[in-house]
């Protein structure tokens, strides 16, 4: 099968011009003005931005978490990213401790295999580093395509791990060509805050947000910082949200280390005045949690100065009587909150739209860094000739509003209920297929493949 794309602006990380895409099969053969080819099918894309499929590498689908799974499984999660531009993610599995990395990525296997819509990929989470799972590395690697490995700061007692297993981590992930991704907060300083506001009767979800200041932040990712240029090994922060935690990062830079750094959706353009509402807060209970305006300066000007390389969305949702759990405990609150499907928008949205970031910006952090980082470039992440057909046709005028009644995400609420955006995807291909057309989708799950990833490169 064959598909021209006809006149429309193709905007890459670093191109922006009009011109045709032939693609057959499931790859880009030919990109140029006027394509003289006879096509099965050709979409007229005038007056569209045609864009690389966006990437989220940080979601969390049928996840056990805190008593209860995230609420989105591997078919409706990956559904709503196609609704929302998204054609690949990269999920976790979380190794549990005592346990091998073998078995939880048979665990992981078991929920996902067959289900997804979109591309997936997963990261995996080293929760108990000893002499057993330091042997599986490098199968992870080379055998599965595994090649980034994540690191818990903090959750002490089910997934953190201390210092010394970070460093064997480290030099064991580096000998092998991976990269290792860091939930950066002191997680004992959160505890210590946790039990003191316990203990004071300090329960509603505002003491969540109290019990992990900035500093709690800042301190872990300049310890990861320190960590990851003493061992050599390539470092991705996950869900940076603060101008502290920036600015470890940028002292790393002074001694010219190359520290990759992913922000979310969310930390861009939400604040913790929404933790001030009693138990509705709830719904934003996230580790770590939003910060302040000026949080959201910094991370504006970090994506500009390249410090800040990839907006992702930690997508972990919980239906509201999920997050009921902690009603009268907020340390029982599922952490997390529902953004898959809203991530390119919003971005486009309140980024590009509002004048804060450049539309080749807006690609490079929504799709082509996490390609770049992940060792998926040049198949994902770009329109270029050779690399698979996930391309976004998206309409930068069009105006919409975001609820939680008319989201494909299987949670019953949104963190952005009665939002009005401007950009709206309207058809959405991945590897060749017209997936999301107008709203629908068009094929079912067992369409997603799982990409085995290639050694990960500390530049990008
Ligand atoms: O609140 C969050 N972030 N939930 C998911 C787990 C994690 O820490 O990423
Ligand atoms: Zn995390
Ligand atoms: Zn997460």
């Amino acid at each position: 099968m064959s598909v021209l794309i006809k006149n429309g602006r193709i905007v890459t990380a670093t191109d922006d011009y009009i011109a045709d895409v032939f693609i057959e099969g499931e790859v880009i053969t030919a990109i140029g003005k006027n394509l003289s080819v006879k096509a099965d099918t050709t979409i007229n894309a005038s007056g569209k931005i045609v864009m690389p499929g966006g990437i989220d590498p940080h979601v969390h689908l049928d996840m056990p978490f805190m008593g209860t799974y995230s609420s989105d499984n591997y078919e409706t999660g990956t559904r709503a990213a196609l609704h929302g531009g998204t054609t690949m993610v990269i999920d976790f599995i979380l190794q549990k401790q005592g346990n091998s990395l073998r078995a939880a990525l048979e665990e992981w296997k078991g929920r996902s295999d067959g289900n997804c819509i979109s591309d997936y990929s997963f990261h995996m989470a080293v929760t108990d580093f000893n002499g057993d799972t330091k042997k599986e590395i490098q199968e992870m690697i080379e055998k599965e395509g595994i090649t980034s490995f994540k690191t818990f700061m903090a959750y002490k007692g089910a997934l953190m791990i201390d210092d010394r297993q970070m460093i064997g981590l480290m030099q064991e992930v580096k000998k092998h060509g991976g990269l290792i991704n860091v939930h950066a907060t002191n997680g004992d300083m959160i505890d210590y805050l946790i039990a003191k506001h316990k203990a004071e009767g300090k329960l509603s979800p505002l003491y969540h947000y109290l019990s992990q200041p900035e500093v709690t932040e800042a301190e872990a990712s300049g310890r990861f910082a320190d960590m990851a240029n003493y061992t050599g090994c390539p470092g991705y922060i996950v869900h940076l949200t603060c101008e502290g935690a920036l600015n470890a990062v940028r002292n790393a830079t002074r001694r010219n280390q190359k520290l990759f750094v992913e922000t979310c959706i969310q930390y861009l353009i939400l604040d913790a005045s929404l933790y001030e509402n009693n138990f509705e807060g709830a719904k934003w209970v996230m580790s770590p949690p939003l910060r302040e305006k000026k949080d959201q300066d910094t991370l504006w000007a970090g994506i500009n100065q390249g410090l800040v390389n990839v907006v992702a969305t930690d997508h972990c949702p919980f239906m509201w009587e999920q997050k009921l759990m902690g009603k009268d405990d907020f340390s029982k609150i599922p952490n997390g909150h529902p953004a898959i499907e809203n991530r390119m928008e919003l971005l486009f949205s309140e980024g590009v739209d509002k004048g804060k970031i450049s539309l080749n910006k807006f690609v490079e952090v929504a799709s082509t860094n996490a390609a770049k980082i992940f060792g998926m470039f040049p198949k994902k992440g770009t329109i270029a000739v050779g690399s698979d057909a996930d391309i976004v046709l998206f309409d930068p005028n069009e105006k919409h509003i975001l609820s939680a009644s008319t989201h494909h995400m299987n949670v019953d609420y949104s963190g952005y209920e009665g939002w009005e955006l401007t950009g709206k995807v309207k058809t959405v291909l991945l590897r060749g297929k017209v997936v999301i057309n107008n709203n629908e989708c068009l094929v079912s799950k067992g369409y997603g493949q799982f990409i085995k990833r290639n050694k990960v490169s500390s530049i990008i």
